[in-house]
């Protein structure tokens, strides 16, 4: 089985993630965001799961239903017969009009049979941190079971990355971070994580290599711009979160760095 100790050499993932599917190109958390990600070449996706009122957990960024949707309120109090029957695609555009809410058992079998990755933040309904991680991590333990590489669990709730670890505690986790702390690098080890995922206004260098030094991996999010990016992949970034789908090129990234490169071939080609 394959191990993601926090010292562990093994990293399977791309540094290049797509955000939310592919940014603000598409209706976010939508399979039609996926799929135009996948499109400008993206192996990996960073996206935002729930849980609906019946356990099920889904896609969705806000707590609400009101920005992305054609619903209202809370989404977490619905059950998930009234939320697939949502309209999630229409406040983008005519383009997109009746693309659905996103079930994850859905999203693991599309991303499966292609071969791509995926960083699942676990956005929990507030007051519910502890059945959405929990759940969410016995979700992707079953519907992963045949796959060598897991979905990376991340969240900026440390009672949902808790419960996952409780739950499920061979899956790889990242704690995010919107404001660095001091104890940043101790919050993650302590949560057996494998990864730091921080808001890149707050990541440098120095900060990097703080986490470097203990075996961590250093993300980021939301990088939008290509001078940022050379400025933290200069300072020894691990992996990328960005909007830009249209702006970056991963697999030139892929190419500069021939491990990773290597890992694609093998593990798609084969
Ligand atoms: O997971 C990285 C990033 O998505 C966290 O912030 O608000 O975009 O979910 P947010
Ligand atoms: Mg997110």
């Amino acid at each position: 089985m394959t191990q993601y100790g926090p010292q562990a050499a093994h990293w399977p993932y791309p540094c290049w993630i797509a955000h939310r599917g592919a940014g603000k190109l598409a209706p976010e958390n939508t399979m039609a965001a996926f799929r135009l990600g996948a499109e400008h070449g993206f192996a990996m996706f960073e996206c935002d799961v729930k849980l609906s009122a019946d356990g099920e957990p889904f896609l969705l960024h806000d707590n609400e239903l009101d920005r992305t949707t054609n619903g209202q309120g809370v989404a977490g109090v619905l059950k998930w017969d009234a939320l697939s029957r949502l309209d999630a695609g229409s406040w983008h555009g005519r383009t997109y009009a009746g693309e659905p809410l996103l079930r994850l058992e859905a999203l693991s079998r599309w991303l499966q049979a292609l071969g791509l990755m995926v960083n699942l933040e676990i956005k929990p309904t507030p007051g519910e941190e502890v059945r959405t991680g929990r759940i969410v991590a016995q979700h992707v333990a079953r519907l992963w079971a045949q796959s060598q590489i897991k979905p990376l669990l991340s969240s900026f709730s440390v009672d949902a990355l808790h419960a996952a670890q409780e739950a499920q505690p061979e899956l790889p986790r990242a704690l995010l971070l919107d404001k660095w702390v001091r104890d940043a690098v101790d919050q993650a080890q302590s949560l057996g994580c494998q990864a730091l995922v921080v808001n890149q206004t707050q990541l440098d260098a120095d900060r990097i290599e703080l986490g470097h030094a203990v075996g961590l991996k250093m993300l980021t999010y939301t990088v939008n711009d290509a001078s940022r990016a050379s400025t933290l992949w200069l300072a020894g970034l691990d992996g990328l979160i960005t909007d830009r789908v249209d702006l970056f090129e991963p697999q030139a990234r892929l190419g500069a760095n021939p491990a990773q490169l290597m890992y694609v071939a093998e593990e798609f080609i084969a």
